[in-house]
């Protein structure tokens, strides 16, 4: 039985905070909140679970650390506050408590995140002999875990594409990946934050190094490239409202070359409506999402990968899994030797302590 803290409560922090409350061999001791309106309320009540759990959320980051719980689940903002996050990661650390975030994009693949990121966590990981995880359904496992498996069916390739084809439409996440991906954004206007060069290739690059090191390939480097498409009418949908001559799709990609040919791409297309970018690629017949690996090489690879569908929206879906990427990672990480981990650095069955 690990005892473990769920730090945070906004979208994939929900859906982590149930399932370390359903788990039987996981026992929630702590949650954090940011927001005043959430500091006091039962654990059960902030992921919408009926039963109290008598344990309430607190803003107390010396508390919570003071626990001595086994692991947190770190799914709290980080990448639009830096500073902040590191700070409460290496806290945890520092006391021996691990980590398994979906926060810190940048280190899905630690061998290629930057030092400034990796020195004081490494530091604070050696101080506290713990251990860090950081992982998602993308960037994360549509990069590696479902990458590789496509990988180790290849007698030989020359190619990999990785794509996260997805309608926004219905995701619920406007303040943030609506803002950073500019949806809604006059054609004319400054371009999203996201499409500044180089963000591309920091959040998705790491999975591109990590398919190169499995390749046994050396790139000549790794770019970004990002398009948009505007809407001629407008749109209404849970992501945002757009106008119409507004982005209502982006196509996005981090591209690692060899001898002037993009060998390993990683790529988004996200539109909000099935109509938009209609020159884009889409998922298969019936779907609103897919994470899709194309191998060529010999033999040609294809796996499609779907989440949800049905009752539970795929877009939903791929938060429920995110969450699920580090939870069902707990023991795996507690067993692990300390330091920065990335997923080469787990055994392959560690999802087999997800519960039923
Ligand atoms: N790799 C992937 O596939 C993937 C997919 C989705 C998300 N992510 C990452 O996972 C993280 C969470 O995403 P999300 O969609 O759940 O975000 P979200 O819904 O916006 O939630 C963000 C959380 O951050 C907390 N927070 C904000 N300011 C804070 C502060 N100063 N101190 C402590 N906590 C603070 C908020 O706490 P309150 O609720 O208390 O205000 C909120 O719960 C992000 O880093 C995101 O990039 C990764």
């Amino acid at each position: 039985m690990y005892r473990v803290i769920q730090f945070s409560t906004g979208n994939v922090g929900r859906e982590a905070l149930r399932m370390i409350i359903a788990r039987p061999d996981l026992e929630l001791v702590g949650v954090h909140a940011a927001s005043p309106a959430k500091i006091g309320r039962d654990a059960a009540e902030l992921c919408g679970l009926g039963e109290p759990t008598g344990i309430t959320a607190t803003d107390d980051l010396d508390a919570l650390v003071a626990l001595g719980a086994d692991c947190v689940v770190f799914t709290a903002q980080a990448e639009t506050r830096p500073d902040e996050a590191l700070a409460q990661m290496c806290a945890f650390l520092r006391a021996g408590t691990d980590v398994v975030a979906t926060s810190f994009v940048w280190l899905v693949n630690p061998r290629s995140a930057d030092a400034w990121l990796l020195d004081p966590l490494r530091e604070a990981c050696e101080e506290g002999g713990s251990s860090l995880y950081v992982n998602g359904i993308d960037p994360g496992y549509s990069g590696d875990t479902l990458a590789l498996a496509a990988l180790s069916l290849a007698g030989s390739a020359d190619r990999v594409v990785i794509q996260e084809v997805f309608d926004y439409a219905d995701y619920d996440d406007g303040e943030f990946t609506g803002v950073q991906f500019g949806f809604g954004l006059p054609a004319d206007a400054e371009p999203a934050l996201m499409a500044t060069p180089g963000i591309v290739a920091s959040i998705w690059g790491g999975s591109v190094h990590l398919l190169a090191e499995a390749m046994g390939i050396t790139l000549d480097s790794v770019s970004d490239r990002w398009e948009t498409w505007v809407t001629p009418t407008p749109i209404d949908c849970v992501m945002t409202k757009v106008e119409a001559n507004c982005v209502a799709a982006v196509r996005f990609a981090a591209e690692g070359f060899r001898d002037g040919r993009a060998v390993i791409v990683v790529e988004h297309v996200n539109r909000l409506t099935p109509a938009a970018a209609p020159d884009w690629a889409y998922p298969p017949e019936g779907r609103d999402g897919v994470h899709r690996v194309l191998v060529e090489g010999h033999p040609g690879i294809e796996i499609n990968s779907h989440v949800g569908g049905g009752e539970i929206s795929e877009t939903f879906a791929g938060v429920v899994s995110t969450a699920a990427r580090v939870v069902n990672a707990i023991a795996a990480v507690r067993a692990a030797d300390p330091g920065i981990l990335g997923v080469v650095d787990l055994p392959a069955g560690y999802a087999g302590r997800v519960m039923s």
